[in-house]
């Protein structure tokens, strides 16, 4: 698996980047043949379309297409789909493209070097390219380097990742970066004030248990808190079996925040930065917490579980209000939280929530530079009262199902009281369909977008 550019090399073979409209030019600067060889193919410059181009020592290069306007705006990564119709060899740019629209396209192609061979052997793409100019081929290569972290978290089944593995691959990350780490594990969540991360998570003979990343020493100081839930039957409110499929993705939020803090720490951000997750299996067994129970929080609010599935929010908001009680100028939390966001907004955006409009524009920004698309939800306040049982401060699962996403959302800033600035990223963590640069299976969501807006987000 290559996530890398090639070192630039004297052979190296031109790959034209072409779109319908601008196919007679690059024609213009082929021979003859080759011209009458992409034409005889029916290469017409389309998205994902590649030919070889022949000379009389065997390969001379190759042409992509990347479609036109239109069809821009619907595909992203257009090259990565032809990475893996390349021969082996190695490959440069020959494009007009620059900026956000060359580095989208240079970091497709690594992407599309990602495959998951844990369990089966995979053919990784052979050919590979040449850092184009004008892009920071070493950020890229940092942010596929966190992406594939993220994918292989996700990818990884329930049985190779629960708590206990998911805590190594966070002492994994932090060891490479001299970040500290510490663990409170079991029953010391309960001396410790976690009750609600241990509620969740004791009915699994894999001990639930919060885990704490700290790195740097200087800068502003952001606190990333994502949902670790290895595995969610539902508890004792179980699962359908359909529902219950895909939920080994359930730590994503978890594998979300452990790519971006990697990127964070590999470029060496002026940033404190604090990763918090709670991991913990929601499973079921006679030690499961129940609906109608009442939760005392870490924070002290009370909680009536209505659903033992809505368990996200529940280790989320003591993970939480730990954050808030730092001083940190940003929390962001990241959580496959509700089924209600992809009723919303489908698998391939991220709903977000942000307390500051500013800070909101700058994802957004972020989000189209870095090809790593999201959508602003809002804290809706008039529906705050929706979260409210009456019989406890808060109620986790509200009765009717309108508006799930926005109402766990106003569950979780409930938790963040002290520090102004709060968002929230509601993601799915999976593509269900193989697209360009994003196999089928695992996937990161606003890591991306939340790293290019970094710098607008705090003072760095
Ligand atoms: N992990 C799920 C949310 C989920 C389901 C995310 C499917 C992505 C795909 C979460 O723990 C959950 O079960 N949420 C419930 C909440 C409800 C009971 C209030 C949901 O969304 O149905
Ligand atoms: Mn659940
Ligand atoms: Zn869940």
């Amino acid at each position: 698996m290559s996530l890398t550019f090639a070192p630039s090399s004297a052979n190296s073979l031109p790959l034209y980047l072409v779109t319908p409209d601008g196919l007679d030019a690059i024609k213009a600067r082929l021979t003859t043949t080759q011209s009458q060889w992409i034409e005889a193919h029916g290469f017409t410059g389309k998205s994902g379309e590649v030919c070889v181009l022949p000379d009389e020592n065997g390969i001379a290069g190759a042409i992509a297409g990347l479609g036109n306007g239109a069809v821009r705006q619907r595909t992203r990564f257009a090259l990565a789909s032809v990475r893996s119709k390349l021969p082996e060899g190695v490959f440069h740019l020959e494009t007009d493209l620059t900026g956000t629209a060359l580095a989208e396209q240079a970091l497709g192609w690594l992407l599309a070097g990602y495959v998951f061979d844990k369990y089966a052997s995979a053919t990784a793409p052979k050919a590979r390219l040449v850092a184009p100019g004008g892009i920071d081929a070493l950020r890229l290569e940092t942010i596929a380097a966190g992406e594939a972290l993220t994918r292989d978290l996700i990818n990884t089944p329930a049985s190779d990742m629960g708590p206990d593995e998911l805590e190594a691959a966070a002492r994994g990350v932090a060891e490479q970066f001299d970040a500290g780490v510490s663990v409170v594990k079991g029953e010391a969540l309960l001396t410790e004030n976690f009750p609600m991360i241990h509620a969740v998570g004791r009915a699994s003979p894999r001990a639930p248990r919060l885990i704490e990343m700290t790195w740097g020493q200087s800068g502003p100081k952001l606190t990333l808190v994502g949902k670790g839930v290895c595995f969610d039957t539902g508890g004792l409110n179980i699962k359908p079996g359909a529902s219950m499929g895909l939920m080994k993705k359930d730590m994503g939020g978890a594998a979300t925040v452990l790519g971006l803090a990697q990127m964070i720490m590999a470029l060496g951000l002026d940033v404190q930065l604090r990763v918090l997750i709670p991991a913990v299996e929601n499973s079921i067994s006679g030690e499961s917490f129940r609906p109608q129970d009442i939760l005392t929080s870490r924070k002290g609010l009370t909680v009536e579980i209505n659903n033992t599935d809505a368990e996200g929010r529940l280790v989320l908001a003591d993970a939480l209000a730990l954050a808030d009680e730092g001083d940190a100028d940003l929390i962001i939390s990241m959580a496959t939280l509700t089924g209600a966001a992809r009723v919303a907004v489908g698998p391939d955006l991220a709903p977000f929530y942000a307390t500051t409009p500013k800070d909101a524009a700058a994802v957004m920004a972020g989000a189209a530079n870095a090809a790593d698309p999201v959508w602003q939800m809002p804290f809706w306040e008039p529906y705050e009262k929706m979260i409210e049982p009456g019989i406890a401060d808060l109620d986790n699962a509200p009765s009717g199902g309108f508006a799930g996403s926005i109402t766990a959302a106003l569950f979780l800033r409930r938790f963040v009281t002290q520090t102004p600035r709060y968002m929230h990223f509601d993601i799915y963590g999976w593509n269900p369909a193989a697209a360009p640069a994003r196999p089928k299976g695992g996937v990161g969501q606003g890591a991306r977008a939340l790293l290019d807006a970094l710098s607008d987000l705090l003072p760095l």
